[in-house]
């Protein structure tokens, strides 16, 4: 499946008032992560980062039903911290490779070799795994070995990643300054720490926003996927905006289509099921989180 969409401009809005109006019948709510397909990104009701989408999946009391444009993990989020609605997944496929690294029982194997350590997960883990931590982090508050960086804290990383962010490299984002000296660098902490050093703010995708509305500067290197690049643009026309390297596409957020958003709602299916003694393990992990931020 194309990464970028083929369907024509009339057969984009056809679904999206299909979509719309089947939303409003089942009292739906539509929410998105910053890198779904732009013309996904336009249905929904709300579009953020992982710390705004799990705060949002909590609200959510005046819908029947939050149907969610993301990855597995983040529909998982939102089912552990919203029981009373069912959460649909808009395609069931879409994974993360970074949360599938992993699982329950490794994370249960490595507590016994540091059984004095406090276990921090990142939020895109699955919900088997937070259930095993004490509390998680999302990149709008910390991340990995970025954050081991910030701290005095002996940390113990697991050697996870995103394949994603990966495929940035540092000679990249030095001949993109090169080629823009007056942009300022904006860059993911998912990114190599090398990456990372070269940026002039590590932000999460939300916090990315927020930084270009606010700043002075015209122009702005971007350090993530390519998704981002519709919201950037559209709440900031003026401005100018570089992706530093062309295959900064997550394939599994690029999974989610408008067919399938309409197809999962139609026939009411990928609904999230968390065991209850699981979720509710998982969310004194995702609570003490948000306690915090
Ligand atoms: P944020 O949107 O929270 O920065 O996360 C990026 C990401 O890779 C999610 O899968
Ligand atoms: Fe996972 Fe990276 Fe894709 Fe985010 S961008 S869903 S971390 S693979």
């Amino acid at each position: 499946m194309p990464a970028i969409t083929t369907q024509t401009p009339e057969e984009i809005a056809r679904l999206q008032a299909k979509i719309l109006e089947l939303k409003k019948k089942l009292k739906a709510v539509i929410v998105a992560h910053n890198y779904q397909r732009p013309e996904v990104q336009d249905i929904a009701d709300f579009v953020g980062d992982s710390l705004e989408l799990s705060r949002k999946a909590k609200e959510v009391v005046d819908a029947n039903e939050i149907i969610f444009c993301g990855v597995h993990f983040m529909a998982e989020t939102a089912a552990i911290l919203n029981p009373t609605r069912p959460v649909l997944l808009a395609e069931g496929t879409a994974g993360c490779p970074m949360a599938d690294m992993i699982d329950a029982a490794d994370l249960r194997e490595w507590k016994e070799k540091y059984p004095r350590a406090g276990v921090v997960c990142y939020i895109n883990t699955t919900a088997a795994v937070k259930a095993e931590c004490d509390i998680c982090c999302t990149s709008a508050n910390a991340v990995g070995h970025y954050v081991s960086t910030k701290t005095k804290k002996k940390m113990i990383l697991y050697p996870g990643f995103c394949i994603t962010h990966k495929r940035l490299q540092a000679e990249q984002v030095r001949q993109a300054k090169e080629a823009h000296p007056e942009a300022v660098v904006l860059i993911h902490p998912e990114c190599a720490p090398e990456v990372v050093a070269l940026g002039d703010a590590v932000l999460s995708t939300s916090q990315m926003i927020r930084f270009a509305k606010e700043s002075p500067a015209q122009s702005f290197l971007i350090g993530t996927e390519e998704g981002l690049l519709h919201r950037l643009k559209l709440e900031n026309p003026t401005k100018t905006f570089y992706l530093m390297c062309n295959a900064l596409v997550c394939p599994n957020m690029k999974r989610t289509t408008l067919d399938r958003v309409l197809k999962t709602m139609e026939e009411q299916r990928n609904r999230i099921i968390i065991p209850e003694d699981v979720r509710l393990k998982a969310l004194r992990t995702v609570e003490r989180m948000l306690a915090v931020v």
